[in-house]
């Protein structure tokens, strides 16, 4: 089944906004070799831009500018919200390129999108859906508008064709653990050495997209926590921890900051950090248990 079909009963204005974003997807999967370099400018987290983040981030919002679709954008590669021309009242969030330092390396990367109607500043557990571009030995585009998680691949012809429909997060003992463990708090010290005492392995490329994929289909728990001296930790609520919280969430899976769900967090601004677990029931109420014990 094509990407098309199994959007077709979906509102129409979220139907073609996801088919739209999965074109510009494939062309921006063609423009890795090109633009491996890095670029001169930092974006508004003092962080190095690839070309790459730049010119997947000009092209996602031309299209969908030009789209009349979308109301409301915001972008990790943006300082604010964007208004455009539109009918509708959808609104997007993009991380145009997540994992882009590992272009260099050949490791996967990803667009990662949230969708809204009516605004951005919101809960994320008011979204409408949300989705994924992994770029890796295959291009996947996964979705979510609330009945399930699916799975299409990317075939020879150049179309997104299902691979997995209803997709389920399984118990696994796998998990993906950001930063320095120096500088780990000490409910989240407790919590990791519970999970490696428990045979958890580590798996971790770095690539906040590749490694919350590889959890949701093997099981176990990515996080990137806050720590000391920093508190609200790297991730950023509205690019990274929304969308992929709402997708793992959707597929029985759980999301927090290590207290409560990141879905139910009201954004401060566009630029909001904060500690991240993602991943299954058990790992997602262990934090939050040892953490209401006082650990700080
Ligand atoms: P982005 O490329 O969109 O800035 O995201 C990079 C993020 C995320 O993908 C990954 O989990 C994290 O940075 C890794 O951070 P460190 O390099 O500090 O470990
Ligand atoms: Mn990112
Ligand atoms: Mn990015």
């Amino acid at each position: 089944m094509k990407l098309s079909e199994h959007l077709a009963d979906y509102d129409s204005d979220v139907r073609d906004t996801i088919l739209q974003i999965a074109d510009t997807c494939v062309r921006i999967s063609k423009g890795f070799a090109s633009r491996q370099s890095q670029s001169d400018t930092q974006n508004v987290y003092g962080e190095t831009q690839m070309a790459l983040d730049k010119w997947a981030d000009q092209v996602l919002i031309e299209d969908l500018r030009e789209s009349g679709l979308v109301k409301y954008l915001a972008s990790e590669e943006q300082p604010d919200i964007l208004e455009f021309d539109s009918q509708g009242d959808l609104g997007i969030t993009l991380d145009p390129l997540d994992g882009s330092s590992l272009i260099g390396v050949n490791l996967a990367v990803g667009t990662i999108v949230g969708i809204y109607k009516g605004g951005i500043l919101m809960p994320g557990q008011m979204m409408v859906g949300a989705l994924y571009v992994l770029y890796g030995p295959l291009t996947t585009l996964t979705y979510t508008l609330k009945k399930g998680v699916h799975e299409f691949v990317l075939d020879d012809t150049g179309q997104f064709v299902l691979q997995e429909e209803s997709i389920r997060i399984p118990e696994g003992k796998i998990f993906a653990p950001g930063a320095l463990r120096k500088n780990y708090l000490a409910g989240h010290l407790k919590w990791i050495e519970a999970l490696e005492a428990d045979g958890y392995k580590i798996r971790f490329s770095g690539s906040f997209v590749a490694d919350v994929h590889q959890i949701l289909h093997k099981g176990g728990v990515f996080t990137y926590p806050g720590l000391v001296g920093n508190e609200q930790g790297k991730l950023r609520l509205l690019f990274e921890g929304n969308p992929m919280g709402f997708i793992v969430t959707e597929a029985g899976g759980a999301t927090s900051d290590g207290r409560r769900s990141l879905l139910a967090i009201q954004p401060n601004a566009v630029s909001h950090r904060v500690p991240i677990y993602i991943g299954g029931k058990r790992e997602i109420n262990l934090i939050e248990n040892i953490n209401k014990e006082g650990y700080e």
